[in-house]
């Protein structure tokens, strides 16, 4: 297959774009390289032929409809979005931008190009998606595709917006999409401002490891690569305007999760006095989501999917990867308010 993907550049992007091209599928990577990109996140693939990248914003119409034009792509899987919450509540109108009115160009661009192809059936536009849409949950249940939408941050009402916006487009002009709603996904290249690598990353500088609130807050951890596996299947044999929830069936509390890491890193690389010593509790974020789960009941008997490992054996693949690629994180530390506490304001 042609893919056209955008946000190739970023972290899940990135394994998507690893993993298609790996399987054989020809890729045009669209990204605007904003500061969470890093094009050594493709190093590995930059010089396959079966690879391209091109650099453009979602937002520029003109330059869209010219990658449509020039990479014909069989589907399109649209990943490019701001994505930190603690970015959103700073300033949220990029994320209002990139997320909804980027979102809105590219179906107008994909839908302009399909029609024109005169609408092959086996098009797809691929939109991902976050269960942060579906709001927070209390101790029990799990989010289905059929819980109703209750955003809570400036990021998630942004992603929710861009969700009903490719629904319309399915149901008012019959773009044939596809849509999915993954948990928190941790791995390789995770952008060194969210909480693991946060805590990889201080715990190694001997920094304090900062939890936000009470560290109850809960979320449901999907290993990056079995994401990108996900999607690959969601893509290829996902029902036509059907909406695929992703999780890794691994609930935890981010405290819990926080010692998990402390442990792998004591184990590998010890130091003077356990990594957990350093955990420090600070204000918590405004509008923080209590509980976050999936309920993977649909991907997994529509789709045959589940993920590959546990988030026991995915922590011990991450915290390797962070110690043994100090060059790639160190190169991205200086970028524009990583390691600042952002997100404060209520
Ligand atoms: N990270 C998660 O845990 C998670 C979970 C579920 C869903 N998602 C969704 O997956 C997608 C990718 O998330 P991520 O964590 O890889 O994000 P990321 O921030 O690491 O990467 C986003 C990429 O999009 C690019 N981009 C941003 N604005 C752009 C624009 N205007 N035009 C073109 N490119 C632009 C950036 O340069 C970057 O390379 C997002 O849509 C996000 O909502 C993320």
């Amino acid at each position: 297959m042609k893919l056209l993907v955008t946000g190739g550049a970023g972290f899940i992007g990135s394994a998507v774009v690893r993993l298609a091209i790996a399987r054989g599928h020809r890729v045009t990577n669209l990204d605007a390289l904003t500061y969470a990109a890093c094009l050594d996140n493709v190093a590995s693939v930059a010089n396959d032929p079966l690879y391209s990248f091109v650099q453009a914003d979602i937002r520029d119409r003109t330059a869209l409809d010219r990658v449509f034009a020039d990479h014909a792509p069989d589907a399109v899987m649209h990943l490019a979005a701001e994505s930190h919450v603690d970015r959103s509540i700073d300033g949220p109108s990029d994320f209002i931008e990139t997320n909804i009115t980027g979102t809105f160009h590219m179906l107008e661009a994909a839908r302009s190009y399909w029609m024109a192809a005169d609408k092959p059936e086996s098009f797809r536009f691929h939109h991902i998606s976050t269960d942060e849409v579906f709001g927070t949950l209390g101790e029990t249940g799990q989010f289905t595709e059929d819980t109703p939408y209750a955003p809570n941050s400036p990021y998630s009402a942004s992603k929710a917006a861009s969700d009903h916006l490719v629904r319309a487009w399915s149901e008012t002009y019959g773009l044939p999409v596809v849509l999915s709603n993954c948990s928190n996904n941790y791995g390789p290249f995770h952008f060194p401002e969210k909480l693991i690598p946060v805590v990889i990353l201080n715990a190694l500088a001997g920094k304090p490891i900062p939890i936000y609130g009470k560290g109850e807050n809960v979320r449901d951890w999907l290993y990056v690569e079995d994401h990108a596996d996900a999607l690959l299947t969601v893509l290829e044999k996902g029902a036509l305007g059907r909406s695929y929830n992703i999780g890794g069936e691994n609930e935890v509390r981010n405290i819990d999760l926080v010692h998990m890491i402390c442990a792998h890193l004591d184990a590998m690389r010890p130091a003077a006095s356990p990594y957990a010593d350093l955990i420090t509790y600070v204000t918590d974020r405004p509008g923080h989501d209590a509980r976050y789960a999936i309920d993977p009941e649909r991907i997994s008997s529509e789709l045959g999917w589940r993920p590959s490992v546990t988030l026991e054996q995915g922590l011990e693949k991450t915290v390797r990867w962070y110690l043994d690629n100090e060059d790639w994180w160190r190169a991205l530390q200086s970028r524009d308010g990583v390691g600042d506490r952002l997100g404060k304001t209520a």
